[in-house]
């Protein structure tokens, strides 16, 4: 496995690059804006292409690196359902599982630092965000924080082995790894007696706000540009709109989801499947989609989650001269709020 902690001194933020092999599929977890350059550079040089980059949370004390990555890279970006964010091309729940090829990460919503709160577990190691800390646990008093249910979420980690190793969001003293076992000792935060003396104890630090609090709480609520840029060249279809194509057979429905949310959410009957990742592939000349395109003069309309990876395919589409193309905009949630049929 290819695994980088990369850090970022201004505001004491780990992002963690993942990788199954050189010349492969990437994922990078918590990528602050100010870096995205160096990421950028790394995975070049390491050969590899990103397609997902996640957040463990809505972060307050540094803009995330999440919308310029998916300017640069096309990539896809993820956050938990919870999360107020305007949009994220995919979310995930508690017990999904969240994977690019060769790395698979198992989905914990660990609520309580905020309300969007997660962590991901591999068979070693847990990215804990601001959750838990390397003998701290993330403050609790803004973001709709809740003490008790973090200790519960504290509790979910500690039922993890000993031996996990913890990856933490966030070090302001220079450690960069510790194990469940450790913290479970070792964590001033994590030797109280039940919840009311871990509420009792949050209640009390008397924290000052994150200097950057005011700039990137907002900034990172808004990172769903594309949508609008696409509506306003022609290439989106509202969700009243395509309730007339459905069974038109001169339109084709892609679904560029992946399996676990076509099951979890349900499919527009008479959609072809053909993952996001696999898109480039698939529109350039020679690929199934083009070709599908040009010997049968149907149009290509493409759906997703919430609307940000179809965007991102029309345009992939446009570029490769698949005129016609088009997308759902706001994908199949905005389809099922306007009461379009949806398989199981
Ligand atoms: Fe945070």
């Amino acid at each position: 496995m290819i695994f980088r902690q990369l850090f970022d001194s201004a505001s004491g933020t780990y992002s963690y690059l993942l990788a199954s092999r050189h010349g492969g599929e990437a994922l990078i977890i918590d990528p602050v804006l100010e870096k995205v350059d160096r990421y950028l550079k790394l995975m070049e040089e390491l050969d590899l292409r990103l397609v997902k980059a996640i957040d463990t949370h809505l972060h307050a004390d540094h803009i995330t690196g999440l919308g310029a990555l998916r300017d640069r890279t096309q990539c896809i970006t993820v956050m938990g359902e919870q999360s107020k964010v305007d949009v994220v091309s995919m979310r995930v729940g508690e017990g999904d599982k969240l994977g690019i090829e060769g790395v698979s990460l198992d989905v914990l919503y660990t609520p309580g630092h905020t309300d969007d709160s997660y962590s991901f577990t591999m068979a070693d190691r847990v990215f804990t965000g601001d959750t838990l800390l390397i003998r701290g646990t993330g403050r609790t008093d803004f973001q709709n924080g809740d003490a008790r249910a973090q200790y519960e979420s504290l509790q979910r980690l500690m039922r993890l082995s000993d031996e996990t190793l913890v990856f933490p969001a966030h070090d302001y003293k220079g450690d960069t790894v510790s194990t469940i076992g450790e913290e479970k000792r070792y964590n001033p935060r994590l030797q109280v007696k039940d919840v009311d003396a871990y509420a009792a104890l949050m209640a009390n630090l008397n924290l000052p706000n994150p200097k950057m609090m005011d700039v990137a709480v907002p900034t990172n609520m808004h990172q769903g540009l594309l949508q609008a840029e696409i509506a306003r060249r022609g290439w989106a279809v509202s969700a009243i709109e395509a309730q007339t194509l459905l069974g038109r057979r001169d339109v084709v429905w892609i679904d560029l989801r992946e399996r676990s949310e076509r099951e979890k959410h349900g499919v527009i009957p008479g959609s072809l499947h053909a993952p996001y990742p696999d898109l480039q592939e698939n529109v350039r000349p020679g690929g199934v989609l083009h070709e599908l395109a040009g010997a049968t003069g149907k149009r290509l309309l493409f759906y997703c989650a919430f609307g940000e990876r179809s965007a991102m395919a029309v345009r992939a589409a446009q570029d490769c001269g698949l005129a016609s193309a088009c997308h759902l905009e706001g994908g199949i949630g905005a389809w099922k709020d306007a009461g379009g049929a949806c398989d199981r």
